[in-house]
Parts: C-alpha cells; sequence; structure tokens
C-alpha cells in the first residue's frame, strides 16, 4: 500500500546522539529532546501533549506495539527497532529502549524512550524483512483486531521456532 504522505526519503542521525522522548500514562508526549525534534522535524509545541503515535509510521506492524504496551504496563522495559515518519513524510530507524518511570513509592507515573542509531546489517538483514512479513500479514485481515491477533500468532510462532522469548531474541541481533 503506497501511502502518497510518505517521500521515501530515509533521515539519518549521530551514532553518539540519543533522541529521547518521555509520555504520561496514556502515551502522550510529555518531554522531546532537541534531537527528537530535530529528526522529526517538529517544534517542541507541536508534541508536547500529543499522542506519541504522531510520529508513527504506516509501515511499522501494530503487533510491535502491541508487544511494547504489554511490557511497559506490566512494568518491564523493552527495546524494539522502530521507524518513525517525520513531519515531512521522511522516514528514520532507531532502536529504542522504552522504560516506564516510577516516583519515590514505586508507582508507575509515565513512560520513557532512548533510541539510538541501529544497526545497519541487523536492520536490512532481519528487522526489515521481518516486520515485511508482519505487516503483510496484518493487512490481509479485512479487520484490525484479526490482522493483529494473526501477526502476534506469527511472531510468537516465528520466536518458539527460534526458542527464544522477544527479549533474548533482540538482545542476540544486538550482539550478533
Ligand atoms: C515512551 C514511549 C515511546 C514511544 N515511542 C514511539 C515511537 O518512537 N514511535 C511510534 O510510532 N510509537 C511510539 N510509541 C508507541 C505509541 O504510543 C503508539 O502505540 C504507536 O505509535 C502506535 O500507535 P497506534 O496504536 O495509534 O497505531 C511510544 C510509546 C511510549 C510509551
Amino acid at each position: 500500500m503506497k501511502d502518497s504522505s510518505l517521500t521515501g526519503v530515509e533521515r539519518f542521525f549521530d551514532t553518539n546522539e540519543l533522541i529521547v522522548s518521555k509520555t504520561n500514562l496514556k502515551g502522550h508526549l510529555t518531554y522531546c529532546n532537541d534531537i527528537f525534534l530535530k529528526i522529526a522535524g517538529y517544534t517542541e509545541q507541536e508534541c508536547l501533549g500529543k499522542p506519541h503515535s504522531m510520529i508513527r509510521h504506516p509501515n511499522m506492524p501494530r503487533c510491535v506495539f502491541h508487544m511494547l504496551w504489554q511490557t511497559i504496563q506490566n512494568g518491564q522495559e523493552i527495546f524494539a527497532y522502530v521507524v518513525n515518519r517525520c513531519k515531512n513524510g521522511d522516514h528514520y530507524w532507531v532502536l529504542a529502549h522504552v522504560t516506564p518511570s516510577r516516583n519515590a513509592a514505586g508507582t508507575v507515573t509515565g513512560y520513557h524512550s532512548s533510541r539510538r542509531v541501529p544497526d545497519r546489517a541487523t536492520l536490512e538483514g532481519q528487522i526489515i524483512p521481518l516486520y515485511d512479513k508482519l505487516l503483510a500479514e496484518e493487512r490481509r485481515h479485512a479487520n484490525r483486531k484479526d490482522g493483529l491477533n494473526a501477526s502476534m500468532k506469527m511472531l510468537t510462532e516465528m520466536l518458539q521456532s527460534e526458542g527464544r522469548a522477544y527479549d533474548e531474541f533482540i538482545a542476540k541481533l544486538q550482539a550478533a
């Protein structure tokens, strides 16, 4: 499916840069660092208070975000490869680390994400082909929920066949 609002142009950031954002419990942006704003092409005013999905790229499989939310709402951290959409329709790939933020009493008050440059060979050799398959599976279904269930099943079966949990799978890719 071609999205005419996308340019197909990839943007890059430096290996010593970190793209950082924070959200409230609903995933609405409460903080974006300058690198986030620069690469995505937004001002701080345009971002704060908006759902994080404002930078969602249509080629990201729904099941990755589903797993991300399940994990952080369970109080755990997650690493995920994500392609994001810039304001003008360009895109950029990141390796995101997303964690719950807690107050002194240990209550989760929001979420935090730091992103760094992903390894290109991992992205092209493993992540993009995997996401293409998951996305194709999601798009085979007329109904979003059925698509999500089908791609979650596909991802779970892939991990089972490798004998790894998702976090082990990602850690192994990073180490490779
Ligand atoms: C701390 C944090 C960081 C996130 N970072 C991104 C991100 O960089 N890109 C993105 O598309 N979604 C990100 N999300 C997930 C979004 O909240 C949302 O689930 C996703 O964009 C899918 O949107 P949709 O469910 O409306 O399709 C993040 C969520 C949290 C809590």
